[in-house]
């Protein structure tokens, strides 16, 4: 079968990592790909939000399966126009994926179907928004109802912060229309753990628990960012915890879905915090996680390709995971500055010495690309070094000397990638 991946962050790059050991993968195209996927796959030069582009390319090519990776192509309804191509495509609808694209609509959803979330308020108007925060207090959270790239989201401990947010959000219109509506959140306590899912629209069959590392420095510090890295599993997620969303979160979340005719299918992801009272919802996302895939799929042992038709044929009931027991662990190199302005066309090196010494560990790339041959960086997040260990502690310990052998100028990263676990 003929595939083509949609995207070019370390997310795809593990997509296309663990489709091409699948026996019924035949040739993998990634558009637009980053330096790594053009190891595994073909690059072509199609962005992800060129649907029409990516649409003729695949009528073109006699592509059996398209995987979307970034939530923009979902929004734009890349799945929708596939199908009516007759063309089979990964991922929900756009309907369906709007549970990403407004904050809002996704706070309804909980609260109509009875999913724990936090108590929340929508609002059109800046002044209403700040007339609330000033009646309600701080701690309090400020969203940006539509999409932000992962920066829409202000925790605010005191009231200036919050109504700070606000301005920057609605008046100052930092980003775009997305703005247009805010949301104003209780602040939850506890432990945060993304839970990616797979769902036909019936059935949903969770992935195994990981943990994202949204801040930029060490100790939670600093601005947040796409993530820093990620680790599976999630220890405190325990069998309980997990039963527990199963029944309180996942399905209610699936049937509600279908119930307002938003049938989903493809991989849904739930940012969850687990408080005193029980896991509650902090956002969705219509799409694998970046950079939660890059551990998750690294324990998956059951073909991919399977899971994808399992999903076609709506048969995922019929279907069991299997999962490697080892521990994983992704710890992200990125840019010096990032997340604000950084530099690209840096050469790195040490790649080939960390793939002839260690098998048990995969540096899967996103922001790079090859210019004459040489590999150089070419976007904030650059690599994420991702190493399998019988437990945290050991792939801790291997994706860190990997890391120690990859050099590029400026080169940023956390030092304490699952130190929550140890
Ligand atoms: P989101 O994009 O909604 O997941 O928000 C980004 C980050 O903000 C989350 O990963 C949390 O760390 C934090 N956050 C969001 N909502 C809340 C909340 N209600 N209480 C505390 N922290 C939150
Ligand atoms: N790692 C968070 C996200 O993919 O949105």
């Amino acid at each position: 079968m003929r595939f083509l991946v949609v995207g070019g962050g370390g997310r795809e790059h593990a997509l296309i990592w663990k489709l091409s050991q699948s026996p019924k993968v035949t040739k993998i195209y990634c558009a637009p790909g980053n330096g790594g996927t053009g190891d595994l796959a073909q690059n072509v030069s199609i962005q992800a939000d060129d649907i029409e582009g990516l649409l003729k390319f695949a009528l073109d090519e006699q592509i059996d399966w398209t995987i979307v990776g970034p939530e923009i192509p979902l929004m734009l309804g890349l799945t929708d126009k596939f199908r009516q191509q007759g063309l089979k495509a990964f991922g929900p609808s756009q309907k369906a994926a709007e549970i990403e694209g407004s904050k809002a609509l996704a706070k309804e959803l909980m609260f109509k179907y009875g999913i724990p979330t936090a108590q929340s308020e929508a609002f059109v108007d800046s002044k209403a928004a700040i007339d609330y925060i000033n009646k309600t207090g701080a701690p309090c959270v400020v969203k940006a109802d539509g999409l932000a790239a992962g920066k829409g989201v202000v925790v605010a401990m005191d009231v200036a912060t919050a109504i700070a947010a606000v301005e920057m959000i609605m008046q100052d219109k930092v980003f775009g229309e997305s703005g247009n509506k805010v949301i104003i959140e209780e602040f939850l306590e506890g432990e945060e753990v993304s839970i990616l899912a797979f769902t036909d629209g019936q059935s949903i069959l969770p992935m195994v628990s990981a943990q994202d590392h949204k801040r930029a420095y060490d100790g939670d510090e600093g601005p947040n960012t796409g993530g820093m890295g990620a680790y599976s599993p999630a220890l405190i997620y325990t069998k309980e915890i997990a039963n527990k969303v199963q029944q309180t979160i996942l399905e209610p979340t699936i049937k509600g879905l279908a119930a307002e005719g938003r049938a989903y299918t493809g991989v849904i992801y739930a940012g969850l915090m687990l408080t005193v009272e029980g896991p509650k919802v902090l956002e969705y996302n219509a799409r694998f996680g970046d950079p939660e895939t890059q551990p998750v799929l690294m324990r998956l042992e059951t073909d991919l390709v399977e899971v994808i038709e399992a999903i076609d044929k709506q048969e995922l009931h019929l279907l069991s995971l299997k999962w490697s027991p080892a521990a994983t662990v992704c710890v992200v190199m990125a840019a010096g500055g990032y997340p604000g302005e950084y530099g690209k066309g840096d050469a790195i090196t040490g790649l080939d010495k960390v793939a002839l010494e260690d098998s048990a560990v995969y540096v899967f790339q996103a922001g790079t690309k090859k210019e004459k041959g040489q590999l150089v960086t070419d976007g904030g997040r650059v690599l994420g070094v991702t190493a399998r260990g019988k437990d945290i502690k050991a792939a801790v310990a291997s994706a860190y000397k990997a890391v120690e052998k990859i050099n590029f100028s400026k080169k940023q990263y956390r030092k304490d990638i699952a130190y929550k676990a140890l």
